[in-house]
């Protein structure tokens, strides 16, 4: 019966995704428009938050999900979603699951100041800390620089055993917070002989009893200290020479929590929670678990609540909520903490993976939506026993999004997740599209009696479409279409303008830089091409001048809630005021 409600949305899926202007392609990555600043009162996505309720509350209770089906009723979610520009969240979402551990004192009711396992997202708080205490200083240095355990390792000042040996040298700490160091993932943990198994019947050699680890392999042993796991880790091999791909490394966070220590001159867990956690209100965010666990999102089973990370927290142990992970995207996103520079250098992949769509950062994974208009959704995933959870930071909305999940199906978040971005990726394009067309659209004058004016539309594809261009009487896309000709570059179908970063503060508004793409009309391809000719347009931006200023360059001056008053096309030395 649960079914019948399934296929009304997946009709919905079809209606958002295909819904609203055609897009022409974007030639530079980042926003078409400006992230949409009013999202708490926009009516698209007010509805669709509360549609999204209901159809989670469905997905939830029934186990089915057009994504996968699940037990149902046996996962708990909380969901929390914020913008840079709002302080209160955007959209929040909580489902209790009947099974709860009941004899557990964690909490019956979930809400956005629930704590769940937050698994690898703590990697992500990890290198945040590391770039809080010193931004990129420490980047490309050798881990040997910090770690004395990862010097001269063999006795021999240096190892030429490539294969069996980490070249420690050649590991630096970028490439440790971006899974490019090329070592291992693990030292014990998923070591089979640390499982009760009859390992030598079933034909595996037996091992000496210094290579079946010891300490941090299984739930039973002790997290490893310290000197335990270089004593083991130190023996493994690399999977590929550093810079190689990107190779999953637990470790390579552990290693990182040692190098923050050394460079702080603290413990990692004193940094984490003081300059971190406290610094950002992240209240029910800990390294360790809550004293109290009454907050605790605690499902049936072996759930892994309570299981003592050690030193592997700075990789996977940390305890967190959606509105604490919420605090830490919002400050990301608006630059509190981290310079603007840092950040901007941070939201960047580092490596690719085979995938077209996914690319790798420290330690983001990195997803690009497919279409004319690639959208990239900075990610962290994390798990751990039965907490599931994912991180989503958009920065072309300057939005995030945080999903949490408890329960016997870890599958359950990816599903949630995926629902959650195929409502509002349209939702927050339509958004983003109707606050450019109310705040810039329109027709901008000369006040200098010289018949000067641009007409600016937001219509089919992205970007503020220039509809007429006179300067002291003479059509300009005219002129640039004949400039265009005259010089073999194509025939020009459209004019469209696109925020840059650039901005400053003005008064009480500020003066935002755009820049205009010239799209020339393409041919229809006759054949998949390696080298789409088209593609390349990113290398012709600023290229046109006129006395030193690119004909491109346009700025306008917004007044303090966003609605352009002027635009100055920079080369033309005139300011042209928007009359309606
Ligand atoms: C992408 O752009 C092409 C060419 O402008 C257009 O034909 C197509 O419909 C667009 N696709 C989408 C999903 O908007
Ligand atoms: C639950 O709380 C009670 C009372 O504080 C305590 O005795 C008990 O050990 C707690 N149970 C667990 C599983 O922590
Ligand atoms: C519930 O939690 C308690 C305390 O952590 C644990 O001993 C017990 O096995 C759990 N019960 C179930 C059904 O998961
Ligand atoms: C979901 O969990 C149930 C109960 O543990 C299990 O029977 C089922 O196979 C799981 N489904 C998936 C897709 O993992
Ligand atoms: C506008 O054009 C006229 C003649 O075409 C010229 O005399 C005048 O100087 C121009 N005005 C400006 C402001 O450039």
């Amino acid at each position: 019966m649960h079914f019948s409600l399934i296929i009304p949305l997946l009709v919905l899926f079809v209606v958002v995704m295909t819904q609203g202007p055609t897009e022409a392609p974007r030639v530079l990555l980042g926003p078409v428009f400006q992230a949409p600043r009013g999202l708490d009162t926009n009516i698209g996505f007010l509805s669709a938050s509360s549609q999204l309720s209901r159809h989670l509350e469905d997905v939830l209770s029934s186990g089915a999900s057009p994504f996968g089906s699940f037990t149902r009723d046996a996962t708990s979610v909380s969901i929390s979603m914020v913008s840079a520009a709002q302080e209160s969240p955007l959209f929040e979402f909580q489902y209790t699951s009947s099974l709860l551990n009941v004899t557990a004192n964690g909490t019956r009711k979930v809400s956005g100041d629930s704590i769940f396992r937050i698994g690898s997202i703590s990697k992500l708080l990890t290198v945040y800390a590391l770039l809080l205490k010193s931004g990129l200083v420490h980047w490309e240095r050798p881990v040997t620089d910090y770690i004395p355990e990862l010097r001269h390792n063999t006795g021999q000042p240096r190892d030429k055993d490539g294969i069996n040996r980490v070249q420690w040298e050649e590991v630096t700490v970028g490439s440790l917070a971006s899974h490019m160091s090329g070592i291992g993932r693990d030292y014990s943990s998923s070591d089979l002989s640390t499982f009760p198994l009859p390992w030598t019947e079933l034909g595996l050699p037996q091992l000496a009893a210094a290579d079946i680890p010891a300490c941090g392999g299984d739930k039973v042993q002790p997290p490893c200290t310290r000197k335990e796991y270089f004593q083991g880790f130190l023996k493994r091999h690399p999977v590929f020479s550093p810079q190689s791909t990107p190779i999953y490394s637990n470790t390579a966070f552990r290693l990182l929590s040692y190098v923050l220590e050394t460079t702080a001159g603290d413990s990692f867990e004193n940094i984490m929670e003081r300059d971190v956690f406290q610094d950002l209100g992240m209240t029910h965010t800990s390294v360790r678990k809550p004293q109290d666990d009454s907050l605790g999102v605690i499902p049936e089973g072996d759930s892994m609540w309570a299981f003592d990370d050690g030193d592997e927290a700075p990789s996977g142990g940390i305890y967190s909520t959606s509105s604490d992970l919420t605090k830490l995207a919002r400050s990301i996103l608006s630059n509190t903490r981290l310079s603007p520079s840092v950040t901007r250098r941070w939201l960047k992949p580092l490596a690719h993976t085979s995938a077209l769509t996914l690319s790798i950062g420290a330690p983001w994974e990195i997803w690009r939506t497919k279409g004319n208009t690639t959208i990239e959704l900075y990610t962290k995933a994390g798990g751990i026993g039965l907490y599931s959870s994912l991180l989503i930071l958009i920065p072309d909305f300057d939005i995030a999004i945080a999903i949490m999940t408890a329960g016997p199906n870890g599958s359950v978040v990816n599903s949630v997740a995926e629902i959650v971005m195929q409502i509002f990726i349209p939702v927050l394009k339509q958004a983003a599209r109707d606050e450019a067309a109310a705040n810039f659209a329109g027709h901008y004058v000369s006040n200098s009696g010289t018949d000067s004016s641009v007409v600016l539309g937001v219509r089919n594809g992205p970007g503020l479409v220039i509809e007429k261009w006179l300067s002291n009487g003479s059509d300009l896309l005219a002129t640039a279409q004949a400039y265009s000709q005259a010089t073999n570059s194509g025939i020009i179908g459209s004019v469209r303008l696109y925020p840059t970063t650039l901005v400053q503060e003005s008064g009480a508004g500020k003066r935002v830089a755009y820049r205009a793409i010239f799209d020339t009309v393409k041919e229809a391809e006759t054949a998949d091409r390696v080298f789409e000719e088209s593609l390349n347009a990113w290398a012709k931006v600023d290229q046109t001048m006129y006395g030193r200023v690119g004909v491109d360059e346009f700025v306008f001056d917004l007044d303090a809630s966003g609605v352009a008053i002027c635009v100055e096309p920079q080369f033309l030395g005139i300011r042209l005021t928007k009359v309606l």
